[in-house]
């Protein structure tokens, strides 16, 4: 299960006043009116998206204190899935780029993965944060700063940071010249979502606007796009991802096994999104308590896009993926795969259950799976979308989420 590092926690508790070593704290009432009002606005795009509201010294304490600690976990979940692809950068920069970056949620997530796993190493980083908030920049210098203080036995990079209205373009300091220029990895982390919100065709610039993040990556980098797991804003993702791949830019390295258009945005109530488990920080379940909510799993949608065609799991295997969690109904488990032919619908009766299908048991949302033998029953003529493993059937985990 992911858990945050001593380090992170550390870092943000000193920049947050936070005493993480109480198990019980004071938290103060602007501290949880600020995570109301932040989650009012990002769930039902309440008054403030659209502008710099991390300018307002109550939300950005409360995005620091509540928002980063949980963006930050999605970003390592998958660095460790980008971990056979990442550069190793020895001997040369290991050039990072965060995109509405806000407080550097982005930058320290790759910083602390750089400490701990050494490749590429924390002493190669050269990360620069782009925001439209001058304030929320000054404090994603001073997370960095803290963490370097914290972890003086670890040489680290450099940070620069740019304050840039992103919807005007991309500023001048990320011009990127010459063959071996570029980022290595590009984070836009709920980022998308809030950008364009006013316009007719937001999905079409939304789409030019990645589309130009591909230029800017080096031939082997890649372009990490999350959002959060609300069907708006993952269908919104959906959509943009069928338009650049349409163009064929790049492929996608996760979470699709295919190119093809994404069979969530064929009915209007589907998406597709992650959930992740982790070990909730002891600050963070207190806030929920208090305000109402549950931040027991860290959900979000997302797609890694790559110029050079690498992906998580070979295209060649038989593979699907787990679209669903495990539905338990009476007599039968059930989950929704996607592969390049669509969503479908695959299940084992109890009374199917057999040492080569048993796995079917461990399979969860996010997972790749393998299965043969899917029997379908006739249906007016047709075969239903239900398929059914037998007990000859096997079913495999090729790669747990
Ligand atoms: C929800 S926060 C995300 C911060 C960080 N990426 C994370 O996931 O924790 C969205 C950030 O995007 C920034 N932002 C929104 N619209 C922007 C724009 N047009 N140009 C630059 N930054 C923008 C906001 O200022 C805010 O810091």
């Amino acid at each position: 299960m992911y858990q945050l590092s001593t380090a992170v926690t550390s870092t943000i508790a000193t920049v947050a006043k936070l005493n993480i070593l109480e198990p019980h704290q004071w938290i103060s009432a602007s501290l949880l009116s600020g995570v109301r009002s932040l989650s009012e606005m990002f769930t039902r795009g309440g008054h403030g998206i659209g502008t710099a509201y991390l300018e307002d010294p109550r939300l950005r304490a409360a995005y620091l204190t509540y928002y980063v600690p949980v963006n930050l976990g999605k970003v390592q979940l998958l660095l460790e899935e980008l971990r056979p692809v990442l550069p190793r950068c020895i001997d040369k920069e290991f050039r990072v780029l965060d995109l509405g970056g806000g407080p550097g949620t982005g930058a320290l997530a790759v910083l602390d993965w750089c400490c701990a796993q050494f490749l590429p190493p924390a002493s190669s980083i050269r990360m620069t944060v782009v925001d439209r908030s001058p304030e929320v920049l000054r404090l994603c210098t001073e997370l960095w700063q803290v963490y370097a203080r914290h972890h003086h036995d670890h040489p680290i990079g450099t940070l620069q940071t740019a304050v840039c209205n992103l919807e005007r373009g991309l500023p001048p300091v990320l011009r990127v010249e010459g063959q071996d220029s570029g980022y290595h990895l590009i984070i836009v982390q709920n980022l998308l979502s809030e950008l364009f919100t006013g316009s007719l065709d937001s999905i079409g610039q939304r789409t030019e606007f990645v589309r130009q993040l591909l230029g800017c990556l080096v031939a082997d980098g890649s372009l990490m796009l999350i959002e959060p797991a609300l069907r708006s804003a993952s269908r919104a993702l959906h959509q943009v991802r069928d338009n650049i791949l349409a163009g064929l830019h790049c492929s996608v390295f996760s979470p699709c096994l295919h190119e093809q258009p994404c069979p969530a945005l064929i009915k209007p109530d589907d998406w597709c999104h992650e959930e992740r488990r982790w070990e909730t920080p002891a600050w963070i379940a207190q806030i929920d308590d208090e305000v109402g909510f549950i931040k027991d799993a860290l959900k979000f949608s997302y797609v890694i896009l790559r110029k050079d065609g690498k992906t998580l799991v070979s295209r060649n295997e038989d593979c699907r993926r787990v679209v669903s969690e495990l539905r338990i109904l009476k007599g039968e488990k059930r989950v929704w795969l996607c592969d390049a032919t669509g969503r479908s619908e695959l299940g084992r009766q109890d009374k199917e259950r057999s040492p080569s299908n048993v796995a079917f048991d461990d399979w969860h949302r996010g997972a790749i799976v393998r299965v043969s033998e899917i029997v379908r029953k006739e249906k007016n003529g047709r075969p239903a979308v239900l398929g059914r493993i037998l007990s000859s059937g096997r079913a495999e985990v090729i790669r747990p989420a």
